[in-house]
């Protein structure tokens, strides 16, 4: 297998049609009024989702738009010599909810890997639930995630809506019996949604993960590979940054990104310790600073959130200290990136420290046909370890407990920042 060189010595509804009928509503209502801002963000949301994933609207002025931060597609870090080997003729029946303005349902992979049939699809959208249909090269849609879950084909759901929807859709996927893969966050500002997932997750007996794009990226795969080798030691010290400025915020579903509060978005940066070692963070201190950008002010959210950068100060669970910052109002160099310092070594774009006999750290292959995607080239091998794990029936890597710690400690955190950086204490989960 190839090795890349280390420096050694020197990152719901419920059932029913009157419950149906007032999602359709709730949608319909909610398409109308943004229809009517034939102005401004209504103009601008259309132009973001005909251009595909772009911060702003293709013009003549503007011809080519950057993509949101973290859809750059990379095949680099990925071991491009070595073969996938199939383990297994099992087709997982998957569904898929959500193609907004991430189109994220279709950007994993799912139609792509051989041991899944995707075989239904649902956006509440119909033109995006037929392009989605289209994407997946898949003949049956549904008009809402709640209706698509009553199909007993399904075996696997990909919940790819709104970030506030995550919780009460794994919920339902999950009372139907279906294994469940979530965007992230886990749960959105909610410490009982927290728990309600923990203890459903728990007795379920199901596979859920979230699928957190960090954990697979080319430098945080290297540091969770050669600290499980131990060549880092315990951590002492990690940081991790998600600084994606948001001016004017993207146009999301009831537009739940307008004032969205740094840390209640945090999955991104925890997981430069979390996805790292597996810990968990026990305490936090966090600041924030009133920010300037209109939505950002308290009085022009419905969160009521003064911020547009928190940081926090994480104690963690193996005794050290990590600093993870969410920015939205800070215009300049931006992504997700961490780097992490231990007792044996550190790692920043490379491994510094006192192990020689280092593991590979090179991505393994993927199945043929998956394509690494977007976020550092993460989204084919988040998919693929959902998939395997079902099929393997192993845990796996971002479950339940990990993803609440790496949501949770941010809700914290952003509690922390509202009392002036009062120190508070983390709810732990853990699954043995
Ligand atoms: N790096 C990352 O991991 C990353 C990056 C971008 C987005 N995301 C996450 O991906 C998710 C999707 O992001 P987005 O920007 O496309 O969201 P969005 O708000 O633009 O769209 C959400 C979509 O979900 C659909 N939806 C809502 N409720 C539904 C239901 N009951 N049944 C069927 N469809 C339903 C809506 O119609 C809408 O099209 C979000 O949770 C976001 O947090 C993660």
């Amino acid at each position: 297998m190839k090795r890349k060189k280390i420096t050694s010595g020197a990152d719901d509804a419920s059932s029913g049609e009157k419950k149906n009928q007032i999602v359709s509503d709730e949608k319909q209502s909610w398409s109308r009024r943004n229809f009517l801002k034939s102005a401004g963000m209504g103009a601008m949301a259309l132009g973001l989702y005909q251009s595909g994933c772009k911060e702003s609207p293709k013009t003549s002025q503007n011809p080519d738009p950057p993509l949101i931060s973290g859809f750059e597609r990379t095949a680099s870090g990925q071991d491009t010599t070595a073969v996938w080997k199939p383990f297994s003729d099992r087709k997982i029946r998957v569904g898929i909810a959500g193609y907004g303005v991430c189109r994220f349902g279709a950007d994993f992979g799912f139609q792509n890997h051989p041991n899944v049939e995707v075989v239904a699809v649902t956006d509440l959208f119909p033109d995006r639930c037929a392009e989605l249909a289209k994407k997946c090269g898949c003949s049956k849609t549904y008009p809402s995630l709640e209706e698509m879950v009553k199909d007993d084909k399904i075996e696997a759901v990909f919940v790819a809506t709104d970030a506030p929807s995550h919780a009460k859709h794994v919920l339902e996927a999950l009372r139907r019996g279906k294994h469940v893969a979530s965007a992230v966050p886990a749960v959105f500002g909610s410490l009982e949604d927290a728990d309600k997932l923990f203890e459903a997750v728990k007795t379920s007996g199901l596979k859920y993960m979230m699928f957190e794009t960090s954990c697979f990226r080319e430098d945080l795969y290297a540091m969770r590979t050669i600290y499980d080798a131990g060549g880092l030691g315990k951590l002492v010290y990690s940081e991790g940054e998600y600084f994606h400025y948001m001016g004017e915020p993207i146009d999301s579903f009831r537009e739940w990104r307008v004032g969205l509060p740094p840390q209640w978005y945090p999955t991104h940066s925890n997981a430069y310790y979390i996805g790292v070692t597996g810990e968990r963070f026990t305490e936090v201190s966090c600041k924030g600073m009133a920010s300037v950008v209109n939505h950002l002010k308290a009085e022009n959210n419905r969160y009521k959130n003064p911020f547009g950068t928190e940081i926090a100060l994480f104690g963690t669970s193996e005794g050290g200290m990590a600093r993870m910052g969410v920015s939205w109002d800070t215009p300049g160099d931006g992504g997700e990136r961490g780097r992490v310092r231990g007792q044996k070594g550190s790692y920043y774009a490379n491994y510094e420290g006192l192990e020689k006999n280092l593991p590979d750290i090179i991505r393994p292959a993927l199945p043929p046909g998956v394509p690494p995607g977007g976020h550092g080239g993460s989204h084919g091998y988040l998919m693929n370890e959902f998939v395997s794990s079902i099929i393997m029936d192993r845990k796996p890597l971002v479950d339940i407990g990990m993803a609440l710690n790496l949501t949770v400690s941010g809700i914290v955190a952003h509690q922390s920042a509202l009392k002036d950086g009062e120190w508070l204490k983390i709810p732990q989960y853990k699954i043995s």
